[in-house]
């Protein structure tokens, strides 16, 4: 029903509205760590506050949330969730939300499922979506974006759909900032939703060989990667001996300066971040074999981590 979606003007616009709605002060949000920026600057703008609870390991995660919700006062208001994750990568089986969703019953908070990279996911892996758990619609919201697995970014088109309630209270934060979207865009996501699910699989095999292409690269140079099952990122950690001798931070502006190669320092997601890098699947496979070359250069020719 109409009640239980509406359109935004791509997720970000939505899910920053929908703290706007949900959060004031002296309001707890749950958040992953490392954290997609907004994730945590949304709640803040809000006027609300932020506990950070580490994301790599879901079963590690959901028992932090309950020992949040036990062991706070007042209990927190909102969990924000974000699978496949961004910075990191990780990923959930369908079983997590019917878990999230207990939970948020027995200890009465909000959930919303920022589901940016819903169909970009590699080797048979289907991201589930929050929405197929029994009751989701009772307690959250879950964020769809044509940004990523349909290239349309800058177009600014995404979904919000789940509970009437959130969805009646977003609508009533955007009615004040907002007037809708241009109808061009209407029309062109109306025909790419109709017309274009194969180039949308597609352009998950275009990063799935991108994938392959930086992490069997980087893999070479021996540094420790994960190959991620889904999203546009590769989270990487800092090899030694840069990893115990520099930020994070300086790592990534040596690549910049000595290898001409930009990467995301993982602080840049919070201090969970430190030690890694994000690098972007958004270069085509031989950019990337290019980079790994000049990272590869750029480290040989100074091994000690001497700037
Ligand atoms: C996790 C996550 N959420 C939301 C967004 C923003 O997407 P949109 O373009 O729909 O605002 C991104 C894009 O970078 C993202 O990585």
């Amino acid at each position: 029903p109409d009640s239980e979606i509406i359109s935004c003007l791509g997720s970000k616009e939505g899910f920053s509205h929908m703290c706007l709605a949900l959060m004031g002060p002296g309001d707890t949000a749950m958040i992953p760590s490392p954290y997609f920026p907004i994730h945590m600057y949304g709640v803040i703008l809000a006027s609300g506050n932020v506990v950070a609870l580490e994301v790599a390991d879901p079963n590690k995660f959901l028992a932090n949330v309950a020992y949040t919700c036990e062991n706070m006062t007042p209990r927190p208001k909102l969990l924000i969730i974000n699978y496949p994750h961004n910075p990191s990568s990780a990923t959930i089986e369908g079983d997590f939300f019917v878990e999230v969703v207990r939970l948020a019953k027995k200890y009465g908070f909000l959930v919303i499922h920022d589901f940016a990279y819903a169909d970009v996911a590699f080797d048979g892996y289907q991201p589930p979506s929050f929405l197929t758990a029994r009751g989701a619609k009772d307690v959250g919201v879950e964020f769809t974006t044509m940004s990523k697995g349909y290239n349309m970014a800058g177009w600014r088109v995404g979904f919000c759909a789940g509970n009437a309630e959130m969805i009646r209270g977003l609508g009533t934060v955007k009615g004040y900032y907002d007037y809708g979207m241009f109808q061009a865009i209407q029309i062109a996501a109306i025909v790419a939703l109709r017309e274009t699910e194969s180039a949308v699989e597609n352009q998950s095999l275009i990063y799935a060989g991108r994938r392959d292409a930086l992490v069997s690269g980087l893999k070479r140079l021996g540094w420790n990667v994960q190959t991620p099952r889904a999203g546009m990122f590769v989270w990487a950690e800092v090899p030694e001996p840069w990893r115990s001798s520099m930020s994070t931070m300086d790592f990534a502006m040596k690549l910049l300066e000595e290898g001409d190669v930009a990467v995301s320092p993982g602080s840049g997601f919070g201090p969970a971040g430190e030690g890694y890098l994000r690098l972007a699947l958004v270069e085509n496979e031989q950019r990337l074999r290019q980079a790994v070359r000049h990272i590869g250069r750029c480290l040989n020719r100074n091994p000690q981590g001497v700037a």
